[in-house]
């Protein structure tokens, strides 16, 4: 089961995927306050959204930067105190142990979170082999989990298929982020694997990653409340 301190509103993070920063703030405006969390990615970060992280964590809200870093130790390390810096929550590497121990250097003394992505959720076995790995991803993704619990990371991004085989893994120690959902009836877009809000939660994930589904919604804040609303009622608060 989740952990049961996380608020329901706040265990969705609303993907900020879109083109620019004006378009970002329009729909952060729109959403008001039904979302407390959001990410920013490749897209927007690349953008000019990085500004907007102290600007969400002035009005109150947390800041997901997924830029899944990875690079050699030293580099990584400090990337990741700039980032610390700009007042973010979470901030998702590659689960390599070095990346992971540089990430967690990088961010000593901050309030910044470290996640880690095992395995990309696009790759599958014949993807590793031809990237030289000798491994499935299934058990890549079990010995990455291992590993970054070792480390000391503070989360995990995965799939919402494996979130009940990481919570066995890494019990209630590591949190569990989950991209991936969709909402009953909701269009899936080039997610292929995929669970609705509720059976996420029951399989173990803290907090639900939702882009499309809300972005592209005739009311994004409408959207965002039935998720909320079908969070609370798995959730145990
Ligand atoms: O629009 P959608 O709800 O599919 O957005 C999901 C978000 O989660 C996107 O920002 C995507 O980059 C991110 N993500 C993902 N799968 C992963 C890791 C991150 O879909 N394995």
């Amino acid at each position: 089961m989740p952990s049961p301190e996380i608020a329901s509103r706040d265990r969705l993070i609303v993907a900020l995927d879109l083109p620019s920063v004006a378009a970002a703030e329009a729909m952060v405006a729109r959403l008001d306050h039904s979302v407390t969390f959001y990410k920013i990615g490749y897209q927007l970060a690349f953008a000019g959204g990085l500004p907007l992280v102290a600007k969400l964590a002035d009005n109150g809200k947390k800041v997901f930067i997924d830029l899944k870093l990875h690079d050699i130790g030293n580099t990584v390390a400090r990337g990741v105190e700039s980032i610390a810096k700009l007042g973010a929550t979470f901030l998702t590497v590659h689960a390599y142990p070095q990346t992971m121990k540089a990430a967690l250097e990088g961010r000593a003394g901050s309030n910044l979170k470290i996640l880690a992505v095992t395995v990309l959720t696009s790759y599958d076995d014949d993807d590793l082999r031809a990237a030289g790995y000798h491994l499935g991803v299934s058990e890549l993704v079990e010995t990455r989990a291992r590993q970054a619990q070792e480390i000391g990371v503070d989360g995990l991004v995965c799939s919402p298929e494996e979130a009940a085989s990481l919570s066995n893994i890494v019990g209630d120690r590591l949190r569990l982020i989950t991209p991936g959902i969709r909402p009953a009836g909701a269009s899936t877009g080039d997610q292929k694997r995929i669970m609705t809000p509720s059976r996420a939660i029951t399989a173990g994930a803290d907090y639900l990653v939702v882009g499309r589904p809300i972005l592209e919604a005739a009311d994004p804040k409408a959207a965002a409340e039935a998720i909320v609303t079908e969070i609370a009622q798995v959730s145990v608060r």
